[in-house]
């Protein structure tokens, strides 16, 4: 009844064909005699002529049609005139020629031009979603993000994999963010914690013998949000008994190869490389190493005591670190654009910013503060050669990397170093804590179910840990996080599958018996009825997809994004309730709503 065809698929073998297609009018032009409209659907465009001498009906309704009028045409598919062909699409050759026009339903003036809407503010989009998503980058976006979601659960399957839904209505989990509430009519005074992972349900499975399952699931997360951080995201969540790091790591590989080569055809290298925490914190001062450029932070200490700058040896002496990075090509950079710079060094929470140019010698304000053959060992460390410019942050040894770090992105960006392509890592060997300074207390890095390694698992459940603050630092994980250009995709982890240790682990943390035993205490029990060793991890998908299209922020590959302030646009969530839904909750407010 709408059509025979999608608009897209319109082709040479339709030419003499008469066919009847419907869509949105994406662009009209009227050519005086001629009108030509691109139709467009789903599947793409194609182009369709009004002429006087085919219908003169139609061609003069076809006065009336506006840009996203949904109309409904029949009429013959020609072969377009020669010169007229339009190679960019794939219905470029073809054009169809209407005898029948019905407008199904008109549409006001938009509020933004579609084909503009790039550089359209983000709020304009979201709170037009419907226009946004008429776009072909978004539809494609969203056709994409199925085929992967597609691939992944068929890959899974066939792995023996499956998919189990846990509750969304549950209990608060540890994955170190807020929770989302939600208030209980019927427990009045009590709530439900969206999950901000199924962590602990996953593990549960495992101690109820499904062996290996995997859910493509929505999460919650209550957090300060940037490009790569959304309130609700979605996960690839797997769990699977009797495993290793090892296992895991083979599983996500072998399902990333697939999906790469599948729906890009893009060869991933396997076995990924494999980089240990304290390696990539001290190399590329990040835990998610952007591995498409060099630029790798070198220790300067050593040298450091070998000249007599104040700020490097006061650094040192108390107990900081002194390490560079190499500034490729920017030697040339002014006075002021080195103000800027050390600026934005300072922002990111360096004390200051030390530089060395290399331009015909070594020009800085610090170069007399070392001996020539210190500055030349600097440069050969850096790999720095004429050009380039040295640039050194002396602190605390967290400051140093993480500065040092960012600063090493900021160059690449700058000078145009990031190459194409996917480069992907695993980093293992995390440490099993972390600690806080603000809570004066220790940390679970991944989180409280993470198992120590094998050979720290003797001193985890020695005596005198507890009061060893060095020895609880030096415990290192059974976790494993996989990065891909820059961003963390996943992580995960085997599990404590012992009741003891787990009631350690949460000893260490500071989190009282009581305590445990009413946030955990169905873990604790399960864990006492033969639990059998499991791991896992979660990719994030958003995550993903957005790598895997080229977007730079998630809320291109979610249908309906949150923005920074967690607000719906589009529907207007969050917003206030009835009185009478507020009793029912027995929820009294204390914030004054607008
Ligand atoms: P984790 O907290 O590392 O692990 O989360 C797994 C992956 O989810 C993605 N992610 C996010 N994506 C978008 N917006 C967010 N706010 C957001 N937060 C996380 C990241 C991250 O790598 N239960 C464990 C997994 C396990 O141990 O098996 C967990 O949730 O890509
Ligand atoms: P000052 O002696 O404070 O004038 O600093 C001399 C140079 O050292 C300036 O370029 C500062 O930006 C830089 N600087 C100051 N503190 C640090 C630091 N902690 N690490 C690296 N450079 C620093």
């Amino acid at each position: 009844m709408y059509r025979d065809r999608n608009c897209g698929e319109v082709g040479e073998a339709d030419i003499g064909k008469e066919l009847t297609l419907s869509g949105w009018v994406f662009r009209r032009r009227d050519h005086g005699g001629l009108i030509f409209v691109d139709l467009r659907d789903r599947s793409g465009l194609v182009q369709v002529v009004f002429s006087p001498d085919v219908s003169s009906e139609a061609h003069e309704s076809a006065h009336l049609l506006r840009s996203e009028f949904v109309i409904k045409v029949r009429g013959k598919v020609s072969r377009r005139p020669e010169g007229t062909e339009n190679p960019d699409i794939p219905t470029g050759a073809v054009e169809l020629y209407a005898e029948e026009l019905n407008i199904l339903s008109r549409s006001e003036t938009l509020p933004f031009v579609l084909e503009e809407a790039a550089d359209v503010s983000e709020s304009l989009r979201f709170k037009y979603r419907y226009l946004d998503l008429r776009r072909q980058e978004m539809q494609g976006n969203l056709v994409f993000r199925h085929r992967v979601t597609k691939l992944m659960r068929d890959y899974l399957d066939r792995e023996g994999f499956i998919e189990i839904e846990t509750p969304m209505l549950t209990k608060s989990t540890p994955e170190g963010a807020r929770d989302y509430l939600v208030p209980s009519r019927l427990n009045p005074g009590q709530f439900y914690a969206l999950p901000q992972s199924p962590q602990l349900f996953k593990q549960i499975l495992m101690m109820s013998g499904l062996e290996r399952y995997f859910q493509v699931v929505k999460c919650f997360r209550d957090e300060d949000l940037r490009a790569d951080r959304q309130p609700e995201f979605t996960q690839v969540d797997m769990e699977m008994s009797f495993v290793e790091p090892d296992d895991v790591i083979s599983a996500i590989e072998g399902m990333l190869s697939h999906l790469f080569k599948e729906t890009l055809g893009v060869e991933i290298e396997t076995p990924m490389l494999r980089l240990s925490y304290r390696d990539a914190m001290e190399r590329f001062g990040s835990d998610k190493p952007d591995l498409r450029f060099g630029l790798e932070l070198r220790e300067m200490g050593d040298l450091a005591r070998e000249g007599s700058f104040k700020v490097f040896l006061s650094a040192l002496d108390s107990g900081g670190r002194v390490k560079a990075v190499c500034g490729k090509g920017m030697a040339g950079l002014s006075r002021k654009e080195m103000d800027l710079l050390t600026e934005e060094v300072q922002s990111f929470g360096a004390k200051g910013l030390a530089w060395i140019k290399i331009k015909d010698g070594f020009e800085s304000p610090i170069a007399k503060f070392f001996p020539e053959n210190v500055l030349k060992e600097m440069a050969l460390r850096l790999e720095a050669e004429e050009g380039d410019i040295m640039l050194f942050v002396a602190d605390r040894e967290d400051v140093v990397l993480d500065v040092l770090g960012r600063l090493r992105l900021e160059i690449a960006r700058r000078q145009g170093l990031v190459s194409d392509g996917f480069r992907f890592l695993w980093v293992v060997d995390y440490p099993l804590l972390e600690w806080d300074d603000e809570g004066n207390r220790f940390q679970a890095m991944h989180h409280p179910f993470t198992s120590p390694a094998d050979a720290d698992m003797e001193r985890m459940l020695g005596e005198d840990i507890n009061d060893d603050r060095n020895g609880l630092a030096s415990l290192r994980a059974k976790a494993y996080d996989i990065v891909l250009n820059g961003n963390e995709i996943g992580g995960g982890s085997i599990r404590i599958h012992n009741p003891e240790v787990q009631s350690r682990m949460f000893d260490v943390l500071g989190i009282s018996e009581e305590e445990a035993r009413m946030k955990f205490g169905f873990l604790l029990d399960a864990l006492r009825f033969g639990a059998p060793p499991h791991g896992g991890i979660a990719l994030g998908l958003d995550r993903l997809v957005m790598l895997m299209v080229g977007a730079s922020s998630i809320r291109d590959v979610i249908a309906f994004p949150k923005t920074q302030k967690a607000v719906c646009l589009l529907s207007g969530a969050p917003s206030p309730v009835d009185e009478r839904q507020l009793k029912d909750l027995h929820i009294k407010l204390d914030a004054v709503v607008e």
